[in-house]
């Protein structure tokens, strides 16, 4: 398959790639495009032979749903039962955004987006791009990570390239996303809102528009099955073993050495703050501690930095579970099998 690629710079006139993608979305095609987030896989959710393209060139579980992005909010009324007085309090406070809300489905979607299941995460995404795009086909859009299923979120269109050429039809390559993480996927069908993946917006951020929110046992507990399906998988994992140190430099330092006397190609994941205090093959910051936006921002980029440098052991620095810090553990954990060592 050929694998177009539009390169837009936003700030000047893109209608007519946008036209084209749109295009091939309408003709129930594949194409990944950029978000707030991370780039996205898009096909037409309500034709099952599109989304089954999108499982086929991600190489993606069944049973793992999609999330439906959209660009007006009208689009729900031909997607979802109800909207819930909660979810209607999140979406005016957070749409369009990094917010994935689940809602009773109804309707068009095909049951391959959904996994089966009788919801759908549904999503606003903020990128002038994304919304064009959607607005353009005026279609729900399908829309997974753009990666192969168990590889790092791509958060550039180069790392969709290298995953997805050739299995795909079209990348629209809008430039570096912003967040750098996921949308935080929340569960609206119940009385008191659940978050089932931590991401974009934290939990803090959540508890101010609609008081109590709940979350799910497993995001704190591996031995539990998650809500959200696609929680369960071993995503993010660099090739290498990667080991979370919750510990001071020296703590670090000490376990680098150990790997490099039994003959290892060692690697850090660190921040600017500590960076030059390493002895390492491959040191790689993926941002600052003053402002953990910019560590959510590198984390991916990080990640697949190390597959290419072709390092055999890689130990982590930690993060406080607060704000971003939430979403960033919860990556991290799962790119580490929860393999972490205390000081
Ligand atoms: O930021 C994002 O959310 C990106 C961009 C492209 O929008 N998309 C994304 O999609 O991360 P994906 O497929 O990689 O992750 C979707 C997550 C999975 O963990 C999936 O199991 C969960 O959302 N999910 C989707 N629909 C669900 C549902 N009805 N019930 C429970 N979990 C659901
Ligand atoms: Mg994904």
């Amino acid at each position: 398959m050929k694998t177009i690629v539009w390169k837009i710079d936003p700030a000047i006139e893109h209608a007519p790639q946008i036209k084209a993608a749109a295009e091939l979305l309408k003709g129930n095609e594949t194409v990944a495009f950029p978000t707030e987030t991370v780039y996205g896989l898009g096909a037409n959710a309500t034709n099952d032979q599109a989304v089954q393209k999108i499982f086929a060139a991600k190489g993606r579980p069944s049973d793992n749903p999609l999330i439906v992005h959209i660009a007006k909010v009208q689009q729900l009324e031909d997607l979802v039962e109800e909207v819930p007085e909660h979810a209607r309090k999140l979406m005016e406070a957070f749409w369009p955004g990094p917010l994935t809300i689940i809602l009773k489905k109804k309707g068009r979607l095909s049951d391959s987006a959904t996994a089966g299941l009788d919801s759908v995460g549904i999503r606003m995404p903020d990128h002038p791009i994304a919304l064009a795009l959607i607005a353009a086909a005026d279609l729900p859009i399908a829309a997974p990570s753009a990666n192969l299923s168990g590889k790092p979120s791509p958060t550039t269109a180069g790392h969709v390239a290298n995953d997805l050429t050739g299995r795909i039809s079209g990348i629209v390559d809008g430039g570096e996303t912003g967040v750098g993480l996921e949308s935080t996927v929340v569960d609206c069908t119940r009385a008191v809102p659940v978050i089932l993946r931590p991401g974009g917006v934290t939990r803090e951020e959540l508890m101010a528009v609609v008081g109590e929110v709940r979350e799910d046992v497993a995001l704190h507990n591996p031995e539990e099955a998650p809500k959200a399906p696609g929680m369960k998988y071993t995503h993010y994992a660099p090739d290498a073993p990667f080991i979370l140190m919750d510990g001071s430099v020296r703590f670090i330092q000490a376990a680098i050495d150990q790997s490099k006397s039994e003959g290892k190609k060692t690697g850090v994941l660190t921040t600017e703050e500590n960076k030059d205090a390493y002895t390492a093959d491959t040191v790689i910051s993926c941002g600052s501690r003053k402002d953990l936006a910019t560590v959510a921002a590198g984390i991916y980029d990080a990640l697949r930095t190390f597959d290419e440098s072709g390092t055999d052991v890689i130990y982590g620095e930690v993060f406080p579970y607060e704000g971003i810090g939430d979403a960033i553990m919860n990556r991290l954990m799962k790119a580490a099998g929860h393999h972490l060592m205390k000081e």
